[in-house]
């Protein structure tokens, strides 16, 4: 399998995502300030993937400091300031504390000894990741209804992780057992990652997708052609509220009034203990021209306010069960995967 987001030739090669639809091009991101912008611009988006991003992001600063004095301590610095290219997504931490576990126990050896063994690792994590979205898929595919029409938020695909995606991997799976199964993707304003991001994957994958926008998911349901609906997350609380692309609580809250199962697939990396509920998640922020301007033109009156949060907090209450490389789980349930 191809993957989006790779270490390759000494630098972090990964697909730029803000060109999909209209080109699917590989760029090599050879600095920590380059990741720390491809992470802020979205050029890689998708929580596992700016985990991975992360991950690489250290490699690439273990190569620009290894032959300075203070390696670690200025190592450790660059985790803080890769860290806080996006507050939302727990992966990032979560792969940055990885590789400063390894720095931890390589403390002992030469700085080109930690590169070696942070690169080493970085690679693990990519791998590990397409098995995991894979059990994912396997997992959420068993509660998927034949013939069901499937709706997605966002973009949990390939392109989102290292490859097959967790929604996605849930819709792959699925559809491989049943071809009567269809997909709905809807927009995903601001930033378009249904429209540009999920169609584009499906559409490649030969399987059937019809792009809708934001606001008709509750149409859909009503008449009866969404009966399923699943999307990936990017924070998980210890007691199942769930941080996802906004607009995801919308579509949980309108699947809960018609009685439609509501999925979130996600690995055990996006479930944050330390939190206990969605309360505590920080939602990022974004720049208000993201909602005011489409195609390089102003869609509102000037002196219009925005306000542009990226996620929303999905209630546990509102969620059947989350989808992990574990297992299928209630929002309650969530300890057994750490004990
Ligand atoms: O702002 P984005 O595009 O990074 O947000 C992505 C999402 O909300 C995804 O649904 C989430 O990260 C899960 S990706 C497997």
């Amino acid at each position: 399998m191809d993957k989006t987001i790779e270490w390759k030739d000494d630098c972090s090669l990964m697909v730029d995502q803000t060109l999909i639809p209209f080109e699917y091009k590989k760029i090599k991101i050879k600095t920590s300030k380059e990741m720390y912008n491809a992470i802020k611009t979205m050029i890689v988006r998708g929580a596992p993937a700016i985990g991975i991003a992360g991950a690489h992001g250290m490699c690439l600063a273990a190569k620009e400091l290894y032959e300075e004095n203070n390696f670690i301590k200025k190592l450790l610095e660059k985790a803080q300031y890769l860290n806080s290219a996006r507050p939302t997504a727990v992966n990032l931490s979560w792969a940055i504390n990885e590789q400063k576990k390894v720095i931890e126990n390589n403390k002992n050896e030469t700085p080109k000894k930690i590169l070696n063994a942070l690169i080493e690792n970085a690679i693990r994590l990519e791998n590990e990741d397409i098995l995991i979205n894979k059990k994912i898929g396997d997992f959420g595919a068993s509660v998927v209804p034949l013939g069901a029409g499937i709706l997605t938020h966002c973009n949990a695909g390939a392109l989102a992780t290292v490859g097959y995606g967790t929604a996605l991997g849930v819709i792959r799976s699925a559809y491989k057992k049943d071809s009567s199964i269809s997909v709905f993707a809807d927009e995903t304003r601001p930033r378009q990652q249904g429209a540009r991001i999920t169609t584009f994957e499906l559409v490649r994958d030969n399987i059937p997708v019809t792009l809708i926008t934001d606001g008709m998911c509750s149409y859909f349901m009503k008449k009866g052609m969404i009966n399923f609906v699943v999307t990936g997350a990017d924070r998980i609380a210890a007691n199942g509220d769930s941080a996802n692309k906004i607009g995801t609580s919308t579509i949980a809250i309108a699947a809960s009034y018609y009685n439609i199962p509501f999925y979130i697939a996600a690995p055990k990396s996006t479930i944050d203990m330390s939190i206990k509920s969605g309360n505590d998640i920080v939602i990022e922020l974004r720049d208000e021209n993201e909602v005011k301007i489409i195609n390089g033109k102003s869609v509102c009156a000037e002196g219009t306010k925005v306000i542009n949060p990226a996620f929303d907090i999905t209630d546990s209450g509102l969620i059947k069960g989350i989808i992990t490389e574990y297992g299928i789980f209630k929002p309650n349930e969530l300890q057994k995967i750490f004990s």
